[in-house]
């Protein structure tokens, strides 16, 4: 006889109320702890709903990982679209990830396309795309609220992207203001190479998100527990367990992926409850979500990079490991794949690329008389894990090994 192995899973009694809800991209109705970021907004941009089209704002949101910038500000976006609405105003919100939608053609479109969904993706250029742009919200007489997530993606290669989109109300209205912006970066020293007058512009409101603290760490994750999980399946104990350990880096993401993985654990091992047993091996098994994000859009030619470093670290064995050992490593996997290894300067750069994104650390030290040396680290994510997890996404662009 065949198991229905549907059946039998079907049969087991789920820990998850709403498993969907711990999912990355689910954004809670309610952000607690970001009230008071959430009132400032709505401080700065009321005007736009007592006074339609009377003002322009350009803010930058500024902190680290996984704090709840980009959630807050979509619950904002909204909350200002449906405040507009109640009064007749007509206010729209469009959130681009600049990570996805590297080029300015890919942002304006996506705006475009925001405004007329039927509008074809194919044939314009972004000069011509800004200026369709212009036209259709003075058709449509509405207030456009652009978010550029990720912004540092965009910049040192669509630095006029930028400019334009901020002066767009100086040069194309009269007296109206059409537009306002919201950038989202994790580091304001990663914006250092816009042209002055646009990081001026931005640099006048800036609201920083503060990392979260331990008692409010817990308070979210309980939150999150109490929608997601039936009743007492966690302790509020083991809750503060995962706070602590989402506390070093601050990345509520990750924190979420560990309810989520203790659960499937506890699930699988026929428990009725999570156990400190059940996160510790979901602790061991995670890699953060941030990193996922991050490769899957990597290019592959990247990704093949990153692999050489944990080659390099794996052969080795050291907590570090230098420029030279990844090299190696880099050309010898090169050679197995059949193909052209990037030049010194672009393997440079990736690695800049790659401390910037949080996935090696890079620490420069002094040797002796023979100058200074990288040296270069992962996170605490297991060697065997992240690889497996590479080959996976390699695969996934069509590499195989
Ligand atoms: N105050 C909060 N209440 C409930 N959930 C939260 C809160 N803050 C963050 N989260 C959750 O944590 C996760 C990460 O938040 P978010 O994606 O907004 O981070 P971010 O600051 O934009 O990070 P990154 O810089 O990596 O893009 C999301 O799933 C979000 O729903
Ligand atoms: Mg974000």
């Amino acid at each position: 006889m065949t198991i229905d192995y549907f059946e039998d899973l079907l049969k087991k009694p789920s820990l998850f109320k709403n498993e969907s809800t711990l999912d990355n991209n689910y954004a809670p109705k309610r952000l607690p702890h970001r009230g008071k970021e959430l009132a400032l907004l709505s401080q700065l941009f009321l005007e736009l709903i007592t006074n339609p089209n009377s003002i322009s704002r350009k803010i930058l949101i500024i902190g680290k990982t996984g704090i709840g910038k980009t959630v807050t500000i979509k619950l904002f976006g909204d909350m200002l679209v449906n405040a507009a609405q109640k009064r007749s105003g007509n206010i729209k919100y469009v959130h681009i990830n600049c990570r996805k939608e590297k080029t300015s053609y890919k942002v304006l479109i996506n705006i475009v396309r925001a405004l007329n969904n039927n509008f074809p993706k194919r044939g314009y250029s972004p000069q011509d795309l800004l200026e369709i742009i212009v036209d259709m919200i003075k058709d449509q007489n509405l207030h456009l609220l652009i978010v550029l997530d990720e912004l540092s993606y965009l910049i040192g290669k669509d630095d006029d992207l930028i400019y334009s989109l901020t002066r767009i109300n100086d040069d194309s209205f009269s007296t109206l203001q059409h537009i306002s912006i919201i950038g989202i970066a994790r580091d304001i020293a990663c914006l250092g190479s816009l042209d002055t007058s646009t990081m001026s512009t931005l640099q006048r409101n800036i609201i920083y998100f503060n990392n979260y603290n331990k008692e409010q760490l817990f308070e979210i994750l309980k939150f999150r527990a109490e929608i997601s999980l039936k009743d007492n399946i966690i302790s509020d104990k083991l809750i503060q367990n995962i706070a602590e350990i989402v506390y070093q880096s601050g990345d509520v993401r990750y924190g979420l992926n560990l309810l989520w993985k203790s659960t499937k654990i506890a699930e699988n091992q026929n428990l009725k409850y999570i156990t400190i047993e059940s996160i510790r091996l979901a602790n061991q098994d995670i890699v953060p979500f941030s990193t996922l994000d991050i490769l899957k859009y990597m290019s592959a030619q990247k990704i093949i990079f990153l692999l050489a470093i944990i080659n390099s670290l794996d052969k080795y064995r050291g907590i570090h490991t230098s420029v030279r050992e990844i090299t190696e490593s880099y050309i010898v996997l090169c050679e197995s794949l059949g193909i052209q290894p990037r030049s010194h300067s672009q393997l440079w750069n990736y690695l800049q690329d790659f401390k910037r994104e949080d996935l090696i650390t890079m620490e420069i030290v002094s040797e002796s008389i023979k100058g200074r040396k990288a040296q270069i680290a992962i996170q605490n994510i297991p060697i065997s894990k992240y690889k497996e997890f590479l080959l996976e996404v390699m695969e996934t662009k069509g590499i195989k090994i």
